[in-house]
């Protein structure tokens, strides 16, 4: 099958990651989760007591941080590293996500992500999931969605996923929190999160997880195909 970039973006907790995943599995194309990237970035400068608003401790944390992505060989999951350690799960915790969108604000922090997800993604064939993925990242992406769906609905799903994870977390503390992160992502001068008019805009509040995943396979498979017949009427 032909490779493509697909970009997927959107509000917090509207099942980006979780669609993109599955997305990617079913095309054989590999996921890229840049939301992972920046969590491990916060975890590392909560970590290492850096601040973010202060330009030496950016540079310095820049420098020591070292993010992996690795297939664990156990459950065929692809878990996120920092500095070798594995942080998959600790990422997910809420200390992390309440200060997520204050170091996704820095330029220098951002710049070093999309460099390495440019990178990550220079082989097409990949799917990722983010905020600026089909504005900064991969603008030439040839099909970028833009993912919604309501607060409630959101904060819920995130709700459940936090309990499989056996964090316990108070539903409006969570409705918060994903508000506050919408704010900041949707009004930071570097790369906010916009819908690109070449996006096409899913709300996710009525469809079941197997519908999303099949409506945006079914547009990627369109995609490669009329790349195909493009490519063939050409020769
Ligand atoms: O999974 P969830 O929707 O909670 O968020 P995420 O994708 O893990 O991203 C966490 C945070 O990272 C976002 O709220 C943004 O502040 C930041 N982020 C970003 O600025 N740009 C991206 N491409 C991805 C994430």
């Amino acid at each position: 099958m032909g490779k493509i970039v697909i970009a997927i973006d959107g509000y917090s907790g509207c099942g980006k990651s979780s669609t993109a995943k599955a997305v990617a599995k079913d095309l054989g194309f590999t996921y890229i989760d840049s939301g992972a990237m920046y969590r491990a970035a916060t975890l590392h400068f909560l970590n290492s007591y850096l601040s973010p608003s202060n330009p030496q401790d950016v540079k310095k944390g820049l420098e020591s941080m070292k993010i992996t992505f690795l297939i664990n060989p156990e459950t065929g999951r692809q878990e996120t590293y920092l500095n070798g350690l594995n942080v998959e799960d600790e990422i997910r915790t809420m200390a992390v996500s309440e200060k997520v969108s204050e170091i996704a604000t820095v330029k220098e922090i951002r710049k070093e992500l999309v460099a390495q997800q440019q990178r990550l993604g220079r082989s097409k064939g990949v799917v990722m999931d983010g905020r600026d993925i089909g504005s900064v990242v991969f603008p030439d992406a040839e099909l970028k969605i833009f993912m919604t769906a309501n607060l409630d609905t959101r904060s819920f799903r995130r709700q459940q996923e936090l309990l499989e994870k056996g964090e316990l977390v108070d539903l409006e503390m969570i409705k918060r929190n994903l508000a506050e992160r919408d704010r900041i992502d949707s009004s930071r001068a570097e790369s906010p999160l916009v819908k690109v008019a070449d996006a096409v805009e899913i709300d996710t509040s009525n469809l079941t997880f197997e519908e999303q995943v099949a409506q945006i396979v079914h547009m990627a498979k369109e995609v490669i195909d009329n790349a195909k017949d493009h490519a063939s009427n050409h020769r």
